[in-house]
């Protein structure tokens, strides 16, 4: 458009907001999730603190009351709700022929009409009102303004029943400030299932008034908590001294879980209580050693280390204790459903316990899968004789399914398939596509948090009822859940920054129809979420608009890709350390460089950047396709091929070894060289240490090894997480031809590290000479 237009309308449009109000802001139809019809009209509606709202029916007016203070608060409003004034520009009714939380929203320059099938849907029609806003009411000082919403017919209702989240408390603990923040930001997406997992190894969270120690004891423990998202510690943490004070924890007592579950039920959702075990239990056993087995763990968990953690299922005392206990947790939450875990029960201590091997005699059980299904069948009883339903991960198939339970399948679509075909309820949490925990980008690229990988697009793309189920066994599958495991979530930027967008695609599948999935649409609506976000100054992971940098080495040079998960955007970039901007190289195809370079890139859609920039940097290096040979007398490539690894153990350009590595690079010809460096992968869950010691010799013509420079590394180096160390040894500048490179191996781990007793293992990255 040549420039004189640009200004005309620019013109045009100041003409138009002095004409009406120069506060009118336009809103948007970007909502998630995608409702079912959307038919957008001519015209807006303006809303202001002017606007008259009243509901025709009295069953209504709690759920849009609740609505609406949270509106007044943001808008800096105060409206109030008129009953049976029909002439207001708000009308609020239900609509006896809607079923199923269904709603319809018509938005016409005079009138907004919402018609509800009940009041949990009207509260459904007022969260998509409430999107439909425009940018500057979700800013922190939105009080004031006028907004116009853009007329729109909508009709709505959703697809599953069960629209879950769980958030684990335990791991790391949230106040319940932080919880009803959660609740909140789960009524803006319709989300109805709050499942709350509140006892796990490192914290039991909830307040049981006949076993005090429970929170006395079971909530606390050492404070091992690292804030530094660069480096995850959890799975390797030293265990509880008898010497040391346990200070970390909390929990919430009886008084703030009804707080807890009245805010939710305002805002129509369930909460949903896990109490885990008869695993995941060593918060409980530390409280009361009794409940346990032979060898009982002492202390509440400090991190991933645990270890005989479960109750006695061998014991009658078990299962007072769990029925006492139970009764308190189904008198706090209302609901039908009560999850009591299931999930990674380690049954080697039943294996030496004498009451639980006792049990299985008298009870005829031949496995420990057998008695485990034992334990959850007694325990499904005292549920049922209360008249609730309970809920098991899917490890409760194992050893016979418990009557009436329904399955919470998340190590797959497996179990929930089992379940549904043996006619259980069945929510669906598959892992590799429900949980949030995990990273949600390139390893190398995203803070360290989760130990494998979500991205957005496979979150979304993931179709909830499996096809190999018949149309009556689909109708067992309740609903999805998104799950987040706090082990890496040490604060509330973290929680909300692998909450979101992902929950967005998870509440999509919850609630919208699959026909109305669509990932390029659903993109773009996430660049209006995005601006939300930013406007309320939440944390949110933008990765899947942020360029992954991909290469490759080719002989003497490094090829480089670069791709969006979103797509059509347009990627510019530079290799030499600059900010990319819309003057940079544009990627149009893979391109090589015979040099070091970092890399940095940054997608734009037309002249609007998006993410983040990302930046990679890959050295070129004098010892590239040089000949490395291991001490067996073969050859490695990986070590010289410019192909460098991510921050996991899956990528294979990482060289692993159970021993030492000893291995003679050989140049082409004797060059002038004076260091070596290399990465190692820290993952000690796996065992992967970053070397004892490191030594590097030259190697004349005659083979006589001369020192050029060592390594030793020392408690520091033991320390525990996921993350890559590099090594850099220096000597003087010299002409070489051959040089030895000694990389040395923990033979055994020394106790209180990750894998202790174990052989430690190597994995060695590229070996960079310059
Ligand atoms: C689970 O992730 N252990 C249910």
């Amino acid at each position: 458009m040549p420039r004189q237009l640009y200004l005309l309308l620019f013109l045009a449009l100041l003409l138009t907001n002095c004409s009406t109000d120069a506060k009118l802001e336009i809103g948007n139809l970007d909502i998630i999730p995608i409702p079912v019809d959307l038919q957008m009209a001519e015209g807006y509606f303006n809303f202001s603190e002017k606007t008259k709202l009243s509901v025709l029916d009295e069953a209504l007016l709690p759920s849009v009351a609740v609505w609406l203070k949270d509106l007044n608060t943001q808008a800096g409003w105060d409206l109030s709700i008129a009953t049976k004034t029909e002439d207001s520009a708000i009308l609020i009714e239900i609509d006896t022929e809607l079923q199923n939380d269904a709603y319809s929203l018509t938005v016409s320059p005079q009138q907004i009409q919402i018609k509800a099938a009940n009041p949990a849907a009207s509260f459904y029609a007022l969260q998509t009102l409430e999107q439909m806003l425009p940018l500057s009411y979700f800013a922190a000082n939105a009080a004031g303004k006028a907004y116009q919403i853009p007329c729109v017919t909508i009709r709505d209702q959703p697809r599953f029943g069960w629209r879950g989240f769980m958030l684990d408390v335990s791991r790391h603990f949230f106040t319940v400030e932080q919880v009803k923040e959660v609740l909140d930001m789960m009524a803006e997406l319709k989300l109805n299932r709050f499942h709350w997992h509140l006892t796990d190894d490192q914290g039991w969270r909830v307040e049981i008034k006949q076993y005090p120690k429970l929170t006395e004891v079971g909530a606390w423990r050492v404070d091992h908590t690292n804030y530094d998202e660069t480096i995850s510690d959890w799975w390797g943490r030293p265990v509880q001294q008898a010497s040391q004070a346990a200070t970390y924890g909390g929990f919430y007592t009886q008084a703030a879980i009804k707080e807890v579950v009245a805010y939710a039920k305002a805002r129509h959702i369930e909460v949903i209580p896990e109490i885990d075990m008869p695993g995941h239990a060593q918060a409980t056993i530390a409280a009361y050693p009794e409940l346990g087995c032979v060898n009982a763990a002492p202390h509440v968990a400090t991190g991933g280390v645990f270890k005989n953690n479960t109750y006695n299922p061998g014991k009658e005392a078990t299962y007072v204790f769990v029925e006492n206990m139970l009764n308190e947790i189904i008198d706090l939450f209302p609901y039908d459903y009560i999850h009591i875990g299931g999930d990674e029960c380690n049954k080697s201590q039943w294996k030496i316990d004498p009451d639980a091997q006792r049990k299985m005699r008298d009870e005829g059980l031949e496995t420990e899968e057998e008695l485990q299904s034992y334990f959850i069948k007694r325990v499904e009883k005292i549920i049922n004789a209360r008249g609730r339903k309970m809920i098991g991960w899917d490890e409760i198939l194992e050893g016979g399914l418990a009557p009436n339970a329904v399955v919470m399948s998340w190590r797959g679509e497996e179990g929930g398939i089992a379940a549904a075909k043996a006619g259980h309820e069945v929510i669906m949490t598959p892992n590799k596509y429900c949980y949030i925990d995990l990273k949600q980008g390139h390893d190398d690229l995203e803070p360290n948090l989760g130990y494998s990988q979500l991205l957005l697009s496979t979150a979304y793309n993931y179709e909830v009822s499996p096809e190999t189920l018949s149309a009556e066994e689909q109708a067992y599958i309740k609903g999805i859940q998104a799950n987040l495991w706090t082990e890496s979530i040490t604060d509330w930027g973290k929680l909300t920054y692998m909450t979101f967008p992902r929950v967005f695609a998870i509440a999509e599948n919850a609630w919208s129809s699959a026909e109305r999935k669509d990932w390029n649409g659903f993109s773009d609506r996430l660049r209006t979420k995005f601006a939300q976000l930013e406007a309320q100054n939440i944390r949110y992971a933008n990765s899947a608009f942020s360029p992954w940098i991909r290469h490759q080495g080719v002989g003497e040079a490094i090829e480089y890709t670069l791709d969006t998960e979103v797509e059509g955007l347009d990627i510019y970039y530079t290799t030499d350390g600059t900010e990319p901007n819309l003057s940079s190289s544009k990627f149009t195809g893979p391109f090589q460089l015979e040099t070091s370079a970092t890399i940095k890139a940054r997608a734009f859609h037309g002249d609007q950047a998006l993410g983040r920039t990302t930046e990679l940097a890959f050295p070129v290096h004098q010892a590239r396709g040089a000949k490395v040979t291991q001490e067996d007398g073969s050859v490695e490539d990986k070590f010289s091929d410019l192909s460098y690894a991510r921050l996991h153990p899956s990528d294979t350009n990482w060289v692993k070894s159970n021993g030492n590595l000893v291995v003679e690079i050989e140049l082409e010809a004797a060059t002038a060289v004076k260091s070596i460096s290399f990465d190692a992968l820290r993952y000690t869950i796996s065992a992967y240490y970053p070397p004892s010691k490191v030594e590097v010799y030259k190697v004349d013509e005659e083979g006589q090894a001369s020192l050029l420079s060592e390594t030793d590394y020392y408690e520091d180096h033991l320390v525990q997480g996921r993350n890559k160390i590099t090594s850099e040894l220096q000597w003087t500048p010299q002409k070489i031809k051959r040089l030895q490179v000694k990389i040395f191996n923990y033979q055994t781990l020394p106790t209180g590290q990750h894998r202790a007793g174990d052989a430690s293992r190597l994995a060695i990255d590229e070996l960079v000479v310059f």
